[in-house]
């Protein structure tokens, strides 16, 4: 019997998770600069956190993972982190203190998809939300945001898209003169699209079928049936973007794949050559009814989210991360028994000191632990023989120059510290 990961999941190995991290520490910095706060919600929820009535998505309703525990609660690992976001905003009665809440999360999410390139079962997300404003200024800096978080991060080969659905009511109306239309071309729909016209017939304008992007060439829009008051808020936005120099497309068939959008919605893809279909590599849009649907106050929403596996495979296709290499300040080596104890109490006062040191635990020769040294990509061996220890000296040597000096145990922290400034 062997024992395999589960299907869509993966395993973030020691050599990758540095990129992981840098990635996530940019994502703090950068969204603590417009002032949007962490928040950790549970990975687990009760399934009517996401399993709501208005929320007929493919992704609520065919790919969560529900299961009861064991007290016969109905639970769902979260697909996605908006709703818990909100769940917990609400519960919190974080809408008393501020006019506005801005806040931003990191974390794993399940989707019990088909896998392949860039779509998993378990994949991470960060995002943000920003509850308690209309004003499509707030729309700006958010899509400014989602901008930002790629233009900083130095990916040239990105799209920004955006489109609106309008308000409930132009929704509605879109929405029925798209199921008139679609109607006398039911029997030649996708197996998919069949399905959505009852539904989800909003996604069929993003189908990637052939038969049905010919359907929909002349299918009506959202944008032709926005009402007075949603026109003006899509025309601002763009106003607002402009003037920010955001570059972004009018894409007039973006829908988004979840129900409780209204008004803005975006998204931003990787144009990259073979980066494979799966390249949006993040999207969101404005909510006006969640809070309340949450049992909260009237209170519009705007958020998105990004991958962060789908970011990292271009990052790395565009060449801006590359794969970290092992560092370390010193590595001990050492011959014998007193040699060992030795380096034991050098290594803690080095690491104290604000070195990264390691030393060999097991019996290897010198040349095995040089090359651990080399793996570990040592700056710095040090090396510790009988005649060291008898005159209480080490011996120090760059690996890059393969210069070597014999140090007094006691200058060894002020050795290595010049040394470093002059790196
Ligand atoms: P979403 O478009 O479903 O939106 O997901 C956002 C991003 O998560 C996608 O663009 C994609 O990069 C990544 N993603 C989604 N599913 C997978 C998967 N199976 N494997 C790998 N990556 C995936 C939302 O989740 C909304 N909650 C965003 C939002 C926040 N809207 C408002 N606020």
């Amino acid at each position: 019997m062997s024992f395999n990961k589960v299907k869509g999941t993966y395993d973030v190995l020691p050599n990758e998770s540095k990129n992981w991290v840098k990635l996530e520490n940019y994502v703090r910095n950068l969204y603590n600069l417009f002032n949007y706060q962490e928040i950790r919600t549970p990975i687990i929820e009760y399934s009517n956190v996401f399993h709501r009535a208005s929320e007929g998505s493919d992704m609520v309703i065919k790919e969560t993972y529900n299961f009861k525990d064991r007290s016969n609660r109905d639970l769902t690992l979260r697909p996605e982190g908006t709703a818990g976001s909100i769940r917990s905003y609400v519960e919190n009665k974080l809408y008393v203190n501020n006019g506005l809440t801005k806040l931003f999360y990191i974390g794993p999410n399940f989707r019990y998809e088909r896998p392949q390139k860039g779509r998993f079962r378990q994949f991470m997300q960060f995002g943000v939300e920003a509850l308690g404003s209309n004003d499509p200024r707030l729309d700006s800096e958010v899509i400014e945001l989602a901008y930002q978080t790629i233009n900083q991060l130095g990916l040239k080969q990105v799209s920004v898209k955006i489109n609106s659905l309008g308000d409930e009511e132009s929704k509605l109306n879109f929405r029925k003169n798209l199921v008139d239309y679609l109607m006398p071309f039911e029997s030649k729909l996708s197996k998919d699209s069949k399905e959505r016209l009852v539904n989800n017939p909003l996604r069929i304008l993003d189908s990637k079928d052939e038969g049905d992007i010919e359907i929909t060439k002349n299918a009506p829009l959202p944008l032709d049936y926005l009402s007075e008051s949603s026109k003006k808020h899509f025309e601002q936005l763009i106003n607002h973007l402009d003037n920010l120099n955001i570059p972004y497309e009018v894409d007039k068939k973006l829908v988004r794949g979840l129900d409780y959008y209204s008004e803005t919605v975006f998204e931003i893809h990787a144009t990259t050559d073979g980066f494979g279909a799966q390249n949006a590599l993040g999207g969101g849009g404005r909510y006006q009814n969640l809070v309340k649907e949450f049992g909260g106050p009237e209170t519009p929403g705007i958020g998105f989210a990004f991958g962060m596996e789908r970011l990292l495979s271009a990052l790395e296709i565009e060449g801006v991360y590359n794969k970290v290499e092992n560092s370390l300040d010193a590595y001990i080596i050492t011959f014998n028994e007193d040699a060992k104890n030795l380096a034991l109490k050098i290594q803690s006062n080095l690491r104290l000191n604000g070195f990264t040191v390691d030393i060999n635990y097991t019996n290897k020769s010198f040349k095995a632990q040089l090359k651990e040294a080399l793996n570990y990509g040592a700056k710095n061996l040090l090396i510790l023989g009988e005649d060291e220890i008898k005159n209480n000296t080490i011996e120090v040597k760059d690996t890059l120059t393969e210069k070597q000096v014999t140090v007094s145990m006691i200058n060894l922290i002020n050795h290595l510290k010049e040394h470093k400034s002059n790196e």
